[in-house]
């Protein structure tokens, strides 16, 4: 058995009160001890110990929702409208991708995404079984789905090869991967193609990745086509008696933030996508009073631009300031929560991580809180949500592998990816 000692830290263990002094006792893949150090037992001896004094331990975070190749995408058309934007500008890039492509891209993501504490993320594209062997060489964690448009599969071959794909990735890489259906969104999966998807879904016993509710006109949309909003027709379908994570729902009624509350629905909220692309931004607080499970993702680097959940968070949290002109909503902790544990029970892997308690996964990173822009600390998990950055994180812990230790990443060669994309990207211009 492998035993790590994370010493003389804050932890902020997101389902309880921060430690301000602790240590984190981790056996193997799991989290053994985490607690003042008087707490763990005397005969417990480590074999590698990580001194994290000034350092502040948190769950790692939690990107409910992205793509992670687009990172290729990256800057590539920016201030348009969404439709514009996905019709003219990504999907015909994105008809060049190759296998090859869609590796390194999602190299490329999990590298930026480990540098800045994401240690779990929701991804829907295609070539998933590339994203599954780059996720599975690299050390993290992902809940994957191949992403489905209905008018493109008539004949179903793709809905076929994504449920193979669930079936057979389910669980791959010592359990960090598990799978999704990802039916992209209504405006493109008709009923009878979510149908299909569905059945799949309950035969493989997985659940679903989805855009919803993004846009005021995907809304006006499916009104005219269907005499419901994106949520109502969901539920009408029975797609929520599935497990489901649903990106944006940003146009919501109270009737359909009731239902995502009674039907137990995930939802990614993505503030800085919606935000850039001028979609508008979600109900949250109204969400969250009403129990719904708001993570946050990121949505991808072509639409952000920056896969940074921190950044992402203190979005999050000062949207919902600014909307409702009430500076106590989503306070620090919250917002924390929200990057974590809600994260992990919208992807229904709350048993497993989202925060730091002896039983669940060993998936922690290290921030250094010790430097100007966070000094000095009152309450660190206010530091963290509105001062700190993704690059403030020095160390990421998943399934109790280190895989990044004082900024040097030690599971990715990113001179190697950096000219792997270069070379991935010459086909765009
Ligand atoms: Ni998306």
């Amino acid at each position: 058995m492998a035993r790590l000692l994370v010493k003389d830290c804050i932890i902020i263990p997101i389902t309880g009160e921060v430690i301000s002094e602790g240590v984190i006792a981790i056996e193997d893949d799991q989290l053994f001890y985490v607690g003042p150090a008087r707490g763990l037992p005397p005969e417990w001896v480590a074999d590698e110990v990580i001194e994290a004094r000034d350092r502040v331990a948190l769950p790692g975070l939690i990107n409910a929702h992205t793509h992670a190749a687009m990172t290729l995408l990256r800057n590539f058309a920016d201030d348009l409208p969404l439709k514009t934007w996905l019709e003219e500008k990504i999907w015909p890039q994105e008809a060049k991708l190759e296998r090859q492509d869609i590796y390194w891209g999602t190299q490329l993501a999990l590298l930026e995404m480990l540098r800045s504490g994401t240690t779990t993320f929701a991804d829907m594209y295609f070539h998933m079984e590339a994203v599954a062997e780059a996720v599975i060489a690299s050390g993290m964690r992902a809940c994957l789905a191949r992403g489905l448009i209905g008018y493109q599969d008539r004949l179903g071959l793709r809905l076929r090869s994504a449920e193979a794909f669930a079936r057979q990735w389910q669980g791959a890489g010592e359990g960090r991967v598990t799978t999704m259906l990802g039916p992209h969104a209504p405006y493109t999966c008709p009923p009878e193609y979510l149908k299909k998807v569905m059945a799949a879904a309950e035969r493989v016993g997985v659940g679903l990745h989805i855009h919803l509710a993004e846009t005021r006109g995907e809304v006006e949309e499916m009104r005219r086509q269907y005499g419901r909003t994106p949520v109502e027709l969901m539920e009408s379908l029975g797609l929520f008696e599935l497990p489901a994570v649903a990106a944006h729902c940003v146009h919501l009624t109270p009737l359909e933030i009731e239902i995502l509350a009674r039907r137990g629905v995930g939802v990614a909220h993505c503030p800085e996508s919606n935000l850039k692309l001028g979609s508008g931004i979600a109900p949250v607080s109204e969400m969250l009073s009403k129990g719904v499970k708001v993570g946050i993702g990121t949505d991808s680097a072509a639409s952000n631009n920056n896969l940074d959940m921190l950044e992402e968070t203190r979005l999050a949290a000062l949207l919902a300031k600014g909307l409702c002109q009430e500076p106590t909503l989503i306070p620090a902790a919250r917002a924390l929560q929200m990057a974590t544990l809600n994260g992990a029970a919208a992807l229904g892997l709350e048993d497993k991580i989202g925060s730091l308690e002896a039983g669940k996964k060993a998936d922690v990173v290290l921030i250094n809180l010790k430097q100007p822009h966070l000094y000095p600390v009152y309450d660190p998990q206010a530091s963290l949500v509105y001062a700190a950055r993704g690059s403030d994180v020095e160390t990421v812990i998943v399934n109790g592998k280190v895989l990044m230790y004082k900024g040097e990443v030690r599971t990715i060669d990113e001179d190697k990816v950096m000219a792997e994309v270069s070379r991935c990207i010459e086909k765009f211009s």
